[in-house]
């Protein structure tokens, strides 16, 4: 019989979260019901630029997610099969919004499996709510003196307000 993906049921929700918003934090919420334990990876997506640093990307994902009791955030500056592998865990929730995101996840999909055969990718839709939202767009609102309450914490809202008017 082929080998159960996962024992303990923890799955990891990795990410750059620069920074998080609502459209997380719904995959995050509904990843919770279904699984034991979702531990939130802040990591490093080489190909980015990022606005926050790992420290302030972390702690807006700790202050955003501090009501869930069953969500960890964690940073870590490897490679995400590392982290899978010292910790046992073998399940990776990945979050879709369009079509576009298909590619690139089918991609990492690939990318993670070839490299750590025995975990699984997980793809949840994102809400059609927050299917349009991303965090640089974000980002662009607040830099030119937009309202993104709807979008992200009141916590990130105040540090994006705060990097842009520091710049
Ligand atoms: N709702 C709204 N927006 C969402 C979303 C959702 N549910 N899910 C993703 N997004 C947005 C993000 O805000 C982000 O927007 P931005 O590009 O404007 O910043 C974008 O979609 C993608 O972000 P994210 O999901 O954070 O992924 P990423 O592409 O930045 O990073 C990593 C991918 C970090 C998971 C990947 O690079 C990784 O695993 N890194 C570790 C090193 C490693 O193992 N590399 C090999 C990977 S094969």
């Amino acid at each position: 019989m082929k080998k159960k993906v996962s024992d303990s049921m923890e799955a990891v929700y990795p990410g750059s979260f620069d920074p998080i918003t609502y459209g997380h934090i719904d995959i995050i919420e509904r990843s919770a019901e279904i699984f034991e334990k979702i531990i939130v990876l802040v990591t490093y997506n080489v190909r980015k630029n990022y606005s926050f640093s790992f420290k302030e990307r972390t702690e807006m994902a700790i202050d955003s997610l501090k009501d869930f009791k069953n969500v960890e955030v964690v940073s870590h500056d490897g490679l995400l099969v590392d982290f899978l592998k010292q910790n046992s865990i073998k399940v990776v929730i990945r979050g879709l919004r369009v079509i576009s995101d298909f590619e690139h996840e089918l991609q990492m999909a690939h990318a993670n499996k070839a490299l750590y055969n025995n975990m699984e990718t997980f793809f949840l839709m994102t809400d059609n709510e927050y299917s349009y939202i991303s965090s640089s767009m974000v980002k662009e609102i607040v830099q030119f003196g937009g309202d993104v309450a709807s979008w992200v914490p009141e916590e990130v809202a105040v540090k994006l307000k705060e990097l842009y008017k520091s710049n």
